[in-house]
């Protein structure tokens, strides 16, 4: 059963209000592609200015904390995200991972908190080129998703999943074909293990040097649901060609 497909960017720290124009232009193209999901991940600072920008539109946060509020110096609840008009948010990026020591057990909580205040969640997971190279990329993959899934699937909110190669980032590389298709097949056994038929129901997105030059052969890949895309989501010419790709292989 093929999923509609889902596009989202992450901006990570890029966006300034110079740039809610290019915001506005992908919101605008994007109405040319109704059987694909496009969402913007902008840093939390600019998503109210990026929702009144582009009503309508999916904005989103690229964190959150598992606390509905409290003494937590710089961070932010899923409420506040709601508050400020985002509809879903990432959490468990390999670079909040790494960089802030985030654990499969806060991912967890966060994504637990998000869903139940009604933010769809994209939950990052992926290995190191270490681990890939030791031949252990899938039996780590699989425990980073069992430690960091929430309890339950929520009917109020919809989880995805991307997968992203910690490797691939940023680095113009990405997984090969079989690699990939293999990745999802594990994640997408894991979901059923855990949800059920529902398990059925949840996006596996692709991340890591996602660009039009490879999405389309991206999305030919068995359970590759959409992709979470970094540095080619902040120019609309080089994010369209991507959600065209996804529109395209929906076909
Ligand atoms: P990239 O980033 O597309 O720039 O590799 C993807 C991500 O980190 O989500």
């Amino acid at each position: 059963m093929a999923l509609k497909k889902l596009v989202a960017g992450n901006w990570k720290m890029h966006g300034l209000s110079s740039d809610l124009a290019e915001v506005q232009a992908i919101a605008e193209a994007s109405r040319q592609y109704p059987d694909v999901d496009v969402a913007l991940c902008v840093p939390s600072i600019l998503i109210e200015r990026a929702v009144r920008a582009v009503p309508g539109f999916a904005i989103g946060g690229q964190d959150v904390h598992h606390s509905d509020k409290g003494a937590h110096t710089g961070c932010i609840s899923a409420q506040m995200l709601r508050d400020a008009g985002a509809t879903l948010t990432i959490v468990g990026h390999s670079e909040r991972r790494e960089a802030q020591r985030e654990s499969d057990d806060e991912v967890c909580a966060k994504a637990q908190a998000a869903l139940a205040c009604g933010l769809n969640v994209i939950l990052c997971v992926g290995e190191s080129l270490q681990v890939r190279e030791t031949g252990k990329a899938i039996e780590t993959v699989v425990a980073q998703l069992e430690a960091s899934l929430p309890h339950q699937a929520t009917e109020e909110a919809e989880l995805a999943i991307a997968y992203e190669p910690i490797w691939a980032i940023g680095t113009g590389q990405i997984a090969t074909s079989v690699d990939i298709a293999e990745m999802h097949a594990a994640v997408r056994g894991r979901l059923g293990a855990r949800y059920g038929g529902a398990g059925e129901e949840v996006r596996i997105l692709y991340g890591g040097s996602v660009k039009a030059s490879n999405a389309t052969e991206i999305f030919q890949i068995a359970d590759v649901d959409g992709a979470l895309v970094g540095g080619a989501s902040l120019k609309a010419a080089d994010f369209m060609p991507i959600v065209a790709a996804a529109a395209e292989a929906r076909g």
